[in-house]
């Protein structure tokens, strides 16, 4: 396990000016000032983002930090989730860098327990690593358990192992907030052979549902992102042909991700939990 802190220029103010006082002019044309409530403000939270060192999770979790979060940033690829990390802190927000596997227990807890030692408890965990969608499109019977088994692996025990070791903090201090990126293959079924990435999709969905009716009483919260297909995938001109039939004419970005974690994540989303918010275009109605 690998735990780099990068404390140096941490104002998380001068990446998303989060003002408290606005404007305004009066009828008669005087200028007076205002407080105002600013929303989702993540100031003073501790945000664990996996599999954050590239595409989506790093956009997540610069999505976090730019709220003020402090983002303990993962990637089994440790010298990724530094790149991330470096990209945080020069946006002058505050990030360390944590390379584990999310898949073995042992190490996900000593992870944890560092990064809570170093920044206090995490508020804030999202399940983000993956296998993307499209690496090796297989119709079942041409499948192998060994194939299975790695979707399986990551999408559900990743989820549930990391789960697992913030859920008692959480409870103890009323509040958290779980959000796992899962997918539209693990809400609906699809021809393409997608199926042990669907189930392993589908499995990490089911569980947050429960894990969020366990524990509402406690102040936490979670909910599953269901997403339709992303820019950035491995095969452009075939994308980009996608990207013509969904509704929203255009592929899915980390920012779009980025944004519905952040309201996720804030106090202002306390009264949503247990549910899957599909995040794709139009593609797919819910
Ligand atoms: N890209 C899409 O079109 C799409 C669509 C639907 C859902 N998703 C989901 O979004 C998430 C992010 O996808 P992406 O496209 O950014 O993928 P990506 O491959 O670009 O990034 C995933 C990151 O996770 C890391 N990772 C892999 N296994 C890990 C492990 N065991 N422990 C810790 N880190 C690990 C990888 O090193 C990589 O940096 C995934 O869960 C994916 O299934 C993606």
């Amino acid at each position: 396990m690998q735990l780099n802190p990068r404390q140096d220029s941490c104002s998380p103010l001068s990446v998303a000016p989060r003002a408290t006082t606005a404007c305004f002019y009066t009828a008669d044309g005087r200028h007076r000032a205002l407080n105002v409530h600013v929303m989702f403000d993540l100031s003073g939270k501790v945000a664990l983002v996996t599999g954050a060192g590239q595409g989506i999770g790093a956009g997540i979790a610069r999505a976090l930090a730019a709220q003020g979060a402090v983002v303990a940033v993962n990637d089994v690829v440790a010298n990724r989730a530094q790149t991330t990390v470096e990209s945080i802190v020069a946006a002058g927000a505050q990030a360390i860098a944590c390379g584990f596997d999310v898949t073995d227990y042992n190490n996900v807890d000593t992870a944890i327990a560092a990064i809570t030692d170093t920044f206090g408890a995490i508020d804030i965990l999202v399940n983000n690593a993956g296998i993307p969608f499209g690496m090796g499109l297989k119709k079942f019977r041409e499948t192998e358990p060994s194939e299975w088994r790695k979707y399986i692996d990551i999408n559900l025990y990743g989820v549930m192992n990391c789960s697992r070791i913030v859920i008692e903090n959480m409870c103890d201090r009323g509040f958290g907030r779980v959000i796992t990126i899962a997918s539209g293959a693990g809400t609906h079924g699809l021809e393409l052979g997608v199926s042990g990435y669907g189930a392993g999709k589908g499995g990490g969905i089911a569980f947050m549902r429960h894990l969020a009716l366990e524990h509402a009483k406690f102040g936490v919260t979670a909910n599953s992102i269901a997403l339709g297909l992303m820019a950035g995938g491995p095969e452009p001109d075939v994308t980009e042909s996608i990207a013509r039939s969904i509704p929203a004419r255009r592929l899915g970005t980390p920012e779009d991700v980025g944004a519905l974690c952040v309201y996720l994540a804030s106090n202002e989303a306390g009264w949503i939990t247990g549910q899957t918010m599909h995040l794709n275009g139009g593609s797919q109605t819910s």
